[in-house]
C-alpha cells in the first residue's frame, strides 16, 4: 500500500552517487545510539524472516515428496506418514518464527524511524523559521511545505518499508539462486535463460508505461489547478460572468485527460497480455521441461515443485527491486533537499552586544535593492535620523520605498551599501533577537493567524495577563466590535475563521502593539483601512502610544503628519524634503507645502 502512495508522490529522483549516499548517512545521526543498535537488530530480524520465507518452498517440496508415488528415483514409494507429520511441525515453527520476527522487525523499524523523523522535522522547522526574508521572498510557500510533507513522508516510507523490502528482495534473490542451483543445475540454467530476460523486458515496458502515467498525472494536476483557480477566484468568475469560459477551459482539459488515459489503457492492456504470454509461457515451459526430468528420474516431483516456487520468489524479488530502487533514489533526493535547508545558515543571533537602551536610529547613505530584483534600486543613498523619543513621519507616493525602510529597520533585509547606526554601532552588530524585541510593527497588510482574537492580541506579548489584553483591546478601540461577536474574544479568525474587515484587523494589530509596549514603534499606514470615524478614535490611541516613544509613522493622513516632530518626504527612493511642519512650509516650492495648500491627503496628492 505505502509504495503505491509514494508512487503518487512523484518526487524527483537523485543520482545514486557516493556523495548523496554519504550525505544521507547523516540521517543516522538523528537516531539515538540505542535506536541505532535497535535498527541493526531489526535488520538481523529482517534477515531471519527472509531466510524463513525461502525455506517455505523447500518444506512444501519435501512434503510432496513424502506422499507422491513418483519419488526421486522414479520408483513408487509408499506415503511416509511420520515424515509428513515432521514436516508439518517444521511448518508451524516456520510460521511462528516468521510471525514473531516480522512483528518485531516492523515495530522496531517504525519506532526508530519515528524517532529519527522527529528530530529531522524539528531541525527543519527551526531552520526554516530562522531563514532571512530573502529566503521567503524567493522560495514558493508550496515548495517549503512539501519539504515537510512529501519529503519527510518519503524518508519515513523508505526507512519503514522500502529499505526493508529492498534488503529482503536482495537476500531472497541471492539465497534463492543458490537453492535453485542446488535443486537442479540443468533446470536452473533453463530458468536463467528465460525468466530474467522476460523480467528485464518487462521492466523496460513498465518504464514506458510509467512515462505515460507521468503525462496523465501532469494533465490531472493541470485539471485540478483549473478547479482550484476557479474556486479561489470565484468572486472574479462570477463578477465577470465567466462561468462558461471556465467550463470550456475545464472541458477541454478533461477531454485531453480522457484521451491520454485511454491511450495509457491500451498500453497497460498490452503489458498485461505480454506478461501472460511470456512470463506464464516461460513458467509452463519450465514445468514441461521439469516434468520430463521427473519422468526420467532426474528429480523428484517435490523438488520440481520447490524449484518452481523458488523461481517465482526470485522472479518477484527481481521484479520488485526496481520499484524499491526508484523509491530509494527518490528518498536520496528528499534527504538532500531537507538537509540543504537544515544546512543553510539562519539569521545570526550570536552577537554579544546586549541592548540597554534604544537611542534612535541613523540611516547613513543607505542604498538598497531587493535581492530578488538587484537591478532596481529602491533606496538611493538616503540619510536621515530617527531621534529618540520623537515621532518621525514618512510620506511619499506608493512604491517610493516607505515600507522598505521599515523592513530595513527591522533588519529583514540589509542595506546594499551604507549603514543603519544605533549608538555608534551598525544595527547588524546587535543581537538580532534582542534588537527586534525593542520594536512593535503595525504593518500595512495585517495577517492574523488561525486562532482566537484573544490569542492574536496576546501574540504581542505571550506572557500578558487577561486584564492587560482586554485593556489593550480597549485602547485600540477594538473592544466594541469584539464584544459584538457572539463569542467575543474567543471568536476564531484567520484562514478558517471569521473574516474581519481591514479596519478590524488593523485595530487588532494595534492592540497587539499596545500590549507589547515597545521602545520603538513603526506604523506602516496603520490606519489606512479604517473609516474616518474609527480612525479618529484609533488616532487618539496611537497618539498616546507614541508619546515619549521613538516612532516612525508611515502616514497617509495629514492629521498624523502635522503633529510629527520630523517629516521626511520620500520620492523614488530619495529624500526630497526633511524638517518639521513649520520648516517645510517655509520652502516656497516644496512638495509638502503644495500638498498642504491643496488640502490634499498624501494618498490623493501623490498618487
Ligand atoms: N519583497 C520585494 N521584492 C522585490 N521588490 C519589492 C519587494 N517589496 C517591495 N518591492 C519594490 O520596492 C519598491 C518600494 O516598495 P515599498 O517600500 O513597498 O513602497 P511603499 O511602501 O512606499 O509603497 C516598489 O517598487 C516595490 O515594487
Ligand atoms: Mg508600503
Amino acid at each position: 500500500m505505502s509504495s503505491r502512495k509514494s508512487q503518487d508522490r512523484d518526487l524527483p529522483k537523485a543520482k545514486l552517487s557516493k556523495e548523496s549516499l554519504k550525505r544521507s548517512m547523516r540521517l543516522f545521526r538523528y537516531m539515538s545510539s540505542k535506536d541505532r543498535w535497535l535498527f541493526g537488530l531489526g535488520t538481523l530480524f529482517l534477515g531471519i524472516t527472509a531466510g524463513a520465507s525461502i525455506l517455505f518452498p523447500k518444506l512444501l517440496g519435501d512434503m510432496m515428496d513424502g506422499i507422491f508415488i513418483y519419488g526421486k528415483d522414479g520408483v513408487s514409494q509408499a506415503p511416509d506418514q511420520s515424515k509428513l507429520e515432521e514436516i508439518a511441525q517444521y511448518f508451524v515453527y516456520l510460521f511462528v518464527v516468521q510471525a514473531v520476527f516480522s512483528f518485531l522487525r516492523i515495530s522496531i523499524y517504525v519506532r526508530v524511524t519515528e524517532g529519527m523523523t522527529f528530530g529531522l522535522r524539528k531541525d527543519l522547522f527551526r531552520s526554516v523559521i530562522g531563514q532571512n526574508m530573502h529566503f521567503f521572498g524567493t522560495q514558493r510557500t508550496g515548495e517549503i511545505l512539501s519539504r515537510f510533507s512529501s519529503d519527510i513522508a518519503q524518508i519515513q516510507d523508505t526507512f519503514t518499508t522500502n529499505l526493508a523490502m529492498f534488503i529482503r528482495q536482495i537476500l531472497i534473490m541471492l539465497l534463492g539462486v543458490v537453492l535453485i542451483f542446488n535443486t537442479s543445475t540443468t533446470l536452473a540454467l533453463y530458468m536463467l535463460a528465460s525468466i530474467p530476460v522476460v523480467i528485464i523486458v518487462a521492466l523496460f515496458f513498465g518504464k514506458f508505461i510509467r512515462s505515460l502515467s507521468k503525462e496523465v498525472q501532469d494533465i490531472t494536476a493541470e485539471n485540478n489547478t483549473i478547479v482550484e483557480e476557479s474556486i479561489t477566484g470565484i468572486t472574479n468568475v462570477k463578477a465577470y460572468t465567466n462561468e462558461a469560459f471556465e467550463l470550456d477551459r475545464y472541458t477541454e482539459n478533461s477531454n485531453y485527460l480522457r484521451k491520454e488515459s485511454i491511450k495509457r489503457g491500451y498500453w497497460r492492456g498490452a503489458f498485461s497480455s505480454f506478461i501472460i504470454v511470456c512470463l506464464f509461457g516461460a513458467i509452463v515451459w519450465l514445468t514441461f521441461m521439469g516434468l520430463g526430468m521427473v519422468r526420467d528420474g532426474q528429480m523428484g516431483i517435490g523438488e520440481l515443485f520447490n524449484f518452481m516456487l523458488l523461481t517465482t520468489f526470485v522472479g518477484t524479488s527481481i521484479g520488485g527491486m526496481a520499484e524499491q530502487f526508484v523509491q530509494i533514489q527518490k528518498t536520496l533526493g528528499a534527504v538532500e533537499r531537507v538537509l540543504d535547508i537544515i544546512d543553510s545558515p539562519t539569521e545570526s543571533n550570536d552577537s554579544n552586544n546586549e541592548l540597554s537602551s534604544l537611542k534612535g536610529l541613523h540611516f547613513k547613505d543607505v542604498s538598497f535593492s531587493y535581492p530578488s530584483r538587484p537591478e532596481s534600486e529602491v533606496l538611493k543613498q538616503i540619510s536621515f535620523e530617527l531621534k529618540p523619543g520623537k515621532t518621525t513621519a514618512l510620506v511619499g507616493p506608493s512604491g517610493s520605498g516607505k515600507s522598505t525602510i521599515a523592513s530595513l529597520i527591522y533588519q529583514f533585509y540589509h542595506p546594499t551599501s551604507g549603514e543603519i547606526i544605533m549608538d555608534n554601532k551598525p544595527v547588524s552588530e546587535y543581537d538580532l533577537n534582542q534588537y527586534r524585541k525593542q520594536f512593535a510593527l503595525v504593518p500595512q497588510e495585517v495577517i492574523l493567524f488561525g486562532g482566537s482574537i484573544y490569542d492574536n492580541i496576546k501574540y504581542g506579548r505571550p506572557d500578558a495577563r487577561e486584564e492587560e489584553i482586554h485593556q489593550a483591546a480597549k485602547e485600540a478601540y477594538a473592544w466594541d466590535f469584539i464584544q459584538g461577536f457572539p463569542e467575543g474574544f474567543n471568536t476564531l479568525v484567520g484562514d478558517r475563521g471569521m473574516k474581519l474587515s481591514g479596519g478590524q484587523k488593523q485595530r487588532i494589530a494595534i492592540a497587539r502593539a499596545i500590549l507589547r509596549n515597545p521602545k520603538f514603534l513603526i506604523l506602516d499606514e496603520a490606519t489606512s483601512a479604517l473609516d474616518s470615524e474609527s480612525e479618529f478614535e484609533v488616532q487618539k490611541a496611537l497618539q498616546t502610544l507614541m508619546k515619549d516613544r521613538t516612532s516612525l509613522i508611515i502616514a497617509h493622513r495629514l492629521s498624523t503628519i502635522k503633529n510629527a516632530d520630523s517629516i521626511i518626504v520620500l520620492k523614488n527612493g530619495l529624500v526630497l524634503e526633511e524638517g518639521n511642519h513649520e520648516s517645510l512650509m517655509q520652502l516656497s516650492s516644496g512638495v509638502y507645502r503644495q500638498m498642504i495648500e491643496k488640502q490634499l491627503e498624501p494618498t490623493d496628492f501623490f498618487n
